[in-house]
């Protein structure tokens, strides 16, 4: 059924050439002229401004802001242009994912993925505002981030973890708080990539071959890729990165439908939309929507001082560009003197250079917190938290240290070198490397989103830092893949990874190496606990049934406190409440779509992926097909249990099927709470422990369940809370297709509320 009315949809978005073959007539239409910023609610004084400001700009002036410079005194990874007569010091430009990357005196945060598996708000915007203000004191404008895509439509996607959840609803909110903390703490955020850019193989045009194309359907763009990108706008996200690949066959920095159409008039967005670094641009671009290229000139260069004499680009446009990006940089308040010149903190390293700690104490406990958070327990036999400290422990595996930075191949993994060598590396050439990154912990992926701490905080010495207060002895072989094993171990830990980095997809989902260590401990000792970071999906089914592997912890990505985070939950002193924020299969097979396009030999030079399941992805796919998961998406465990009971539903709105499709997203009725649904959570165990209570809507037409709500509740033994989920009409509805609105259909829209989708504890509809 999604398959057929994806398709019908298609047809409706693209030019009616009757074909089966979607690539053969998915397009994106012209949308043309692009519509001015509007400066409307939180961005009327920006705008005001702004405006102020660019009419002073001579054409040269305004020009010159909407694009990169080379700058050879510091890293940022993109300079604009400064227009000194009127001391405006232009911007830097840099990533992103887990904090400031490739400089010193900064923190590492927990990873994208990692917070996603917390599905907890406050630490979601603490850590943003904390992250935010290290840009600020660095002298960074722009934070290239957060990422709202890709969200994972293959498992194998190279970038999963750079982004918080595959389910665009936790991706939605978690982008939205990280952009309303980084913005709060001073710096623009970009939501990106702009949009469907789901898979790193092919992901730029190299040598006659075009970038991928990603042919989606109308509704699946609203319904599931846009969804993010619209609680970022709602957000007040200042800036948008448009992607490298096509979509509907044209290039998304060029896509006036896609920028003009969907971004900027139906969306409303009023801040600029920044082109990825040396994606497809033309001249033109800019009649599409695009307001600012990096990391140079590009095909702008001078020509768009000529274009815009010769009329193929309006004075207004050039105007409107500038603005946007003036209006974006007052939103955040960097007119303020005391904002830093832009590039401070990020000189060159290997130059003399100011010393900038962009570190501040009051940080550390959401850094920390985070790490805890992302953790999820997967399986628990009772080996879990230690019952009494014990005397002795053994620790495996190539993950459990801190990795060698010295050696070239785990800083391939990690993408810390020579980036720009790598970047122009996937222009072409295959590049394999294994699962596993054997050369030591990972607290990051890899390239954009990573950046390098002071420390990390590895396993194997936060447990030797706690064994030598408790007196307990600790074994460790971490090469081995068969290891001997001391038969008075009182457990054996067994740590191993998955790693994934931008550029390249993943190879797989599990390695050998790692499954057959893992069953060798296993076969030696009968309290074997596996601790696997990962940055995303890792299949566990060579050894989760194994009856000796007694418990096992998905630990994410957790920035630089790693080691301490876990030790605090092994020990019990910190209870995990974590879930997974993704489907973890027994198989790849059941995966909607497991392998990217275009994956291996191929000779086409228009490489094209008819995203044909829809929104049928992650848990819509394995609910709607009956698959069962070995855990499925939400799913974590904790040292105490819950109880859901007390279901309340309130409908605010009686009327919520009619009135017609709402077009625009400024529209407030699209954001109106139309319906209350209550419940109170009970901490029925013998400790604290943080619960997750999640909500689900069966939407009529569409897949079983679909999250629309999640709230975490932090209990002492014996209490309750209640929780309150708040639906939006948005909540609600599908997208029409004919009316291009979003509309409340009839019919019974069931709710479940319960600890994972699957674990289902309470159950009620609400007729419309
Ligand atoms: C990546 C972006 C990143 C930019 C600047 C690009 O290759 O796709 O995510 O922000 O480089 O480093």
């Amino acid at each position: 059924m999604a398959i057929t009315l994806s398709f019908l949809v298609a047809a409706l978005f693209a030019s009616p050439l009757g074909a089966s073959d979607a690539s053969s007539y998915a397009r994106s239409p012209p949308v043309y002229p692009s519509p001015p910023g509007k400066g409307v609610g939180i961005w009327a004084d920006a705008y005001y401004s702004a405006q102020d400001l660019v009419g002073q700009m001579t054409l040269e002036e305004k020009v010159n802001i909407t694009r990169g410079f080379t700058v050879t005194d510091n890293v940022c990874a993109g300079n604009t242009g400064t227009v000194p007569r009127l001391g405006w010091p232009g911007m830097c430009l840099h990533d992103a994912g887990n904090g400031v990357r490739a400089t010193d005196l900064v923190n590492s945060y927990p990873s994208a993925i990692h917070v996603g598996a917390s599905w907890d708000k406050n630490l979601t915007y603490e850590r943003a505002f904390y992250m935010g203000k290290e840009f600020k004191a660095k002298g960074i404008n722009v934070i290239l981030g957060p990422n709202a895509g890709p969200l994972g439509r293959s498992p194998l996607g190279g970038r999963n973890w750079e982004g918080f959840s595959v389910d665009p609803y936790l991706s939605g909110q978690l982008n939205a708080e990280t952009i309303v903390g980084h913005q709060d703490a001073g710096v623009i955020a970009n939501i990106k990539h702009f949009i469907a850019n789901e898979q790193e193989t092919y992901r730029r045009p190299y040598f006659g071959v075009e970038a991928i194309s990603a042919n989606v359907d109308d509704k699946t763009l609203h319904e599931f890729y846009l969804w993010p990108f619209m609680d970022g706008v709602r957000a007040g996200v200042a800036s948008v990165m448009c992607s490298y690949n096509r979509i509907n066959n044209t290039y998304g920095c060029e896509n006036s439908k896609l920028l003009n159409g969907i971004l900027k008039t139906e969306l409303s967005f009023d801040g600029f939309v920044l082109l990825d670094w040396n994606a497809r641009h033309n001249l033109d671009s800019a009649n599409a929507g695009l307001d600012m290229l990096m990391p140079g000139g590009g095909s702008w260069g001078d020509n768009l001082t000529q274009a815009i004499h010769n009329g193929s680009v309006n004075d207004d446009r050039i105007t409107d560009m500038a603005t946007r990006i003036l209006a974006a940089w007052h939103l955040v308040g960097q007119n303020d003197t005391s904002f830093p010149t832009p590039g401070i903190g990020m000189k060159n390293l290997t130059e003399p250079h100011e010393q900038v700690d962009a570190r501040i104490p009051e940080s550390k406990p959401t850094i920390l917190e985070g790490a805890i958070a992302g953790h999820v327990l997967v399986k628990n036999d009772g080996a879990l938290p230690f019952k009494e400290n014990p005397r002795m422990l053994s620790v495996y595996g190539y993950d459990a240290t801190v990795p060698d930075t010295k050696n070239t191949d785990v800083l391939f993994q990690l993408g810390y070198t020579s980036s720009q060598e790598m970047g122009q590396a996937v222009l072409g050439t295959e590049q394999h490397f294994d699962q596993a990154a054997k050369g030591g912990t990972i607290v990051t992926g890899g390239r954009a989103g990573a950046n390098a701490p002071a420390y990390i905080d590895d396993p194997l010495s936060a447990i030797q830092y706690r064994a030598k207060s408790d007196g307990t002895w600790v074994n460790w072989d971490l090469t081995s893949s068969n290891p001997d094993v001391n038969t008075a171990s009182d457990a054996c830990l067994v740590f191993i990874n998955a790693i994934s980095t931008e550029g390249w997809d993943r190879e797989g989902l599990h390695d050998d190496f790692s499954d057959g260590l893992v069953l060798n401990v296993a076969s030696k000792c009968a309290n074997t606990i596996v601790v696997i970071h990962v940055a995303g999906v890792r299949l566990v089914d060579q050894w989760i049934d194994h009856p000796n592997v007694t418990a096992t912890v998905i630990a994410h990505l957790p920035g630089q406190d790693s080691g301490e985070a876990l030790v605090k939950l092994l020990y019990g002193e910190a209870v995990f409440s974590g879930k997974l924020p993704y489907t973890l299969a027994k198989n790849e097979s059941d995966y909607a779509v497991y392998a990217q396009c275009g994956r291996g030999p191929s000779n086409t030079t228009d490489p094209q992926c008819d995203f044909t399941e829809g929104v049928y992805v992650d848990y819509r796919h394995f609910d709607e097909k009956n698959i069962t998961p070995r855990y499925e998406f939400g799913y974590g465990l904790s040292y105490t249990t819950f109880n859901y009971s007390s279901l309340l539903i309130e409908t605010l709105d009686t009327k919520l099927g009619s009135g017609g499709p709402i077009t625009s997203s400024s529209d407030e009725k699209l954001w109106e709470f139309v319906a209350t649904v209550n419940a109170t959570i009970t901490n029925t165990g013998e400790i604290g422990g943080g619960e997750v209570a999640q909500l689900y809507l069966g939407i009529p037409n569409s897949p079983p369940k679909q999250l629309r709500g999640f709230e975490k509740s932090v209990l002492p033994p014996g209490e309750s809370a209640e929780v309150i989920f708040q639906l939006t009409r948005r909540d609600f509805s599908v997208w029409d297709v004919i009316a291009q609105g979003w509309t409340v259909q009839e019919g019974e829209y069931a709710i479940y509320v319960g600890a994972s989708s699957r674990d289902i504890r309470l159950t009620g509809s609400i007729a419309v």
